[in-house]
């Protein structure tokens, strides 16, 4: 595989992060050549495009792609981005892994949940319209195909990590044939893998479980809609959206993101918390068979985190985004 990535810098802190994160794989000699493209609205404004069409090709050359944060206009305005690089790139496994550092005190210890989010359909698929002036129709669209894959990434994940446990979370007592699919497939995909328990859950009492017993859940694999609210939710039981890394993992290509936005209220400040990204392109790193640079710089992070004098203000701390890429770097 090509050492040659693909960055997006994106919107809001997605500079101020891209910039850290890509100092502090330097530092860690992962070895990497970087294609760097400005997008999203900044783009827009300044070359009529959100996306250039150079980005595109260079994604399609590299197949691997980092991406950070881009704005999304809320209720108008162009599509999500994010969700359009998904569907582009049929970039249906989105990986999200929560777990507790022992540095960052938060309400649970040993949270370690594994989230595979269905990333191409369900309500996400666009599929919106005005009946009339006061009735909007929002179609959720779950297929057999992209369910039976999406389950069995998770199947196949936990074989490989050792996991035992996969929780399948729908709202099947509701959308009966919709969640329902999804539910029946997940039942005739865990037959392959008897060694793994399975389980269903409906997702109202995932999100009360997720707050009161964190620990019960190992891999769980849902749609995208529960997926995206869920993960966000974990990220809370670890400390917060600044340390919940994801990929996105489709036939061939693979993107890389921190699961947070672009964060418009700390935008510009210098403070915002690169870990989540820096985790994101260490699973890039591991994805790309590196897997020795990856686990230095999870070693260094852990390192600053566990020292504790150079943290972010979303964990507690005073230091600036540039301080803390400079501790990391310093460990390395
Ligand atoms: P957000 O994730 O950007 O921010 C939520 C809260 O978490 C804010 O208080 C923010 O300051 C904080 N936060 C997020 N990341 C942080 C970091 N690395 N360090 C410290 N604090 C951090 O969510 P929000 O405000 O709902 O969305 C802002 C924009 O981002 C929207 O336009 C949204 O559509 C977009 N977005 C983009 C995503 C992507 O590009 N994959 C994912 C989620 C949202």
């Amino acid at each position: 595989m090509s050492d040659k990535i693909t960055v997006f810098k994106g919107d809001g802190i997605g500079p101020e992060i891209t910039d850290a994160v890509l100092a502090i794989l330097d530092a860690a000699g992962a070895g990497l050549e970087y294609e760097i493209f400005n997008v999203g609205e900044a783009e827009y404004e300044a070359h009529g495009a959100l996306i250039p069409e150079e980005a595109f090709a260079s994604f399609e050359r590299n197949k691997v792609l980092l991406k950070s944060p881009i704005t999304t206009p809320v209720g108008k305005g162009f599509r999500s981005l994010n969700v359009m690089m998904r569907k582009k790139y049929d970039l249906y496994a989105n990986i999200r892994p929560a777990k507790s550092n022992k540095a960052v005190k938060t309400a649970f210890d040993n949270v370690d949940i594994v989230m595979f989010r269905e990333n191409t359909e369900d309500l996400y698929a666009g599929v919106e319209e005005m009946i009339d002036k006061d009735t909007a129709h929002s179609i959720k669209i779950i297929t057999r195909k992209c369910s039976e894959r999406i389950v069995r990434d998770a199947f196949e994940y936990a074989v490989r990590q050792g996991r035992k446990k996969v929780t399948c979370v729908h709202k099947a007592n509701i959308m009966k044939l919709s969640d329902g699919l999804f539910r029946d497939v997940f039942y005739e995909v865990s037959r392959e893998y008897p060694q793994i328990e399975a389980e269903d859950k409906i997702v109202d009492n995932v999100a009360m479980q997720l707050v009161m017993r964190p620990q019960q859940f190992d891999v769980v694999v849902t749609e995208n809609l529960y997926g995206d609210i869920l993960s966000d939710l974990t990220s809370g039981l670890i400390g917060g959206l600044g340390l919940l890394p994801s990929s996105n993992l489709g036939c061939g290509y693979a993107m890389f993101e921190a699961v947070h936005g672009s964060a418009p209220d700390i935008a510009g400040k210098g403070i915002a918390n690169p870990t989540a990204f820096l985790w994101s392109a260490c699973m890039m790193l591991e994805h790309m068979g590196k897997n020795e640079c990856a686990a230095r710089i999870r070693k260094a992070v852990d390192e600053v985190l566990a020292e504790g004098s150079v943290m972010t203000p979303d964990l507690g701390g005073t230091a600036t985004t540039a301080e803390y890429q400079r501790a990391i770097i310093d460990r390395l």
